[in-house]
């Protein structure tokens, strides 16, 4: 299964699957009164075990319950936690706007205890297999916009000092890239010129983010960024210039290959379609037993 090299590039070192916005509320109650926000959930997870990919970690950034109720995060954590152990994929959940840090840890990361502490940014550091993921926790409790503090800087600088095999891919919600929905400026992340600081010349290979509810990319401070659009409901970047429309409609995840040249991002749309052409894993085969020149001959050349 994929072991003999076609082109010029080797296997992936790692596959993420970049999930994000599934604003989840608590016994299935509809988004808006009208949106279902579990089917594409189902269905993305579904998509995922039918590919067949090893998957190293499914990456939730953010808005993962529309209001915070522990019960969404129960019923999220439980769909997520099956389908992962069928996978054999890590679980890492990122906060965002929508969430709420105290029943976040309880009922997500399973932590006990609310003291103080489950008050305080849900930030961390997993190791996968030499590939690290931190996780910063860009929300403002009673705000939607997005900040970082700055004991959360000094501590992803701490946490950077040493460089990670792999390198390192950052997840968080507000992603710090513009957006040309003007409702949505207002609720960036707000003074980036410190994370910056941070993020240039370390190990950082990628940033991974959320919250926008459309797949974008850009840069920032010369790392890319990849936003996953939302699964819940998307909003349009063709609606008219001044609107923020969101649509049921358009909803994908992300699949992360990580390469030691690259890492390359690529969009999963949700749903079933009718194929336009196939070529099976038996037809895969045959060219795998080829001659490097006859697979040329047999799949490049024009007809
Ligand atoms: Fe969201
Ligand atoms: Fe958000």
């Amino acid at each position: 299964m994929g072991q003999i090299q076609l082109g010029q590039y080797g296997p992936a070192s790692h596959v993420i699957a970049h999930i994000s916005d599934t604003h989840f509320l608590s016994a299935g109650k509809p988004l808006y009164g009208t949106v279902d926000t579990d089917t594409p959930v189902h269905e993305a997870l579904a998509q995922l075990e039918r590919s067949g990919q090893p998957i190293d970690a499914l990456v939730f950034t953010g808005d993962i319950a529309d209001t915070g109720e522990a019960a969404a995060y129960r019923r999220i954590r439980d769909l997520v936690e099956s389908a992962a152990d069928r996978l054999g994929a890590r679980v890492v959940w990122v906060m965002g706007n929508h969430d709420k840090r105290a029943p976040f840890r309880s009922e997500l990361l399973g932590e006990t205890g609310y003291g103080a502490s489950a008050a305080e940014p849900v930030d961390a550091v997993h190791d996968l297999d030499g590939l690290r993921l931190i996780v910063l926790d860009t929300s403002v409790p009673g705000y939607h916009h997005g900040m970082l503090t700055a004991g959360q800087l000094k501590w992803l600088a701490e946490v950077l000092s040493e460089p990670a095999p792999h390198g390192t891919l950052l997840a968080l919600h507000h992603p710090p890239i513009p957006t040309m929905v003007p409702l949505m400026s207002l609720l960036e992340l707000r003074d980036q010129a410190g994370l910056a600081e941070v993020v240039a010349g370390s190990d950082i290979r990628g940033i991974l983010g959320g919250h926008l509810h459309y797949a974008t990319t850009g840069m920032f401070a010369g790392v890319p960024v990849s936003v996953a659009a939302a699964t819940c409901y998307t909003i349009d970047p063709s609606a008219p210039a001044r609107e923020l429309t969101g649509v049921r409609g358009g909803q994908s995840i992300n699949l992360v290959h990580v390469y030691p040249e690259s890492i390359v991002h690529s969009h999963v749309v949700l749903g079933d379609f009718d194929p336009a052409t196939r070529f099976d894993s038996a037809f895969l085969a045959r060219i795998e037993a080829m001659s490097p020149d006859e697979r040329t001959e047999a799949f490049s050349r024009q007809a």
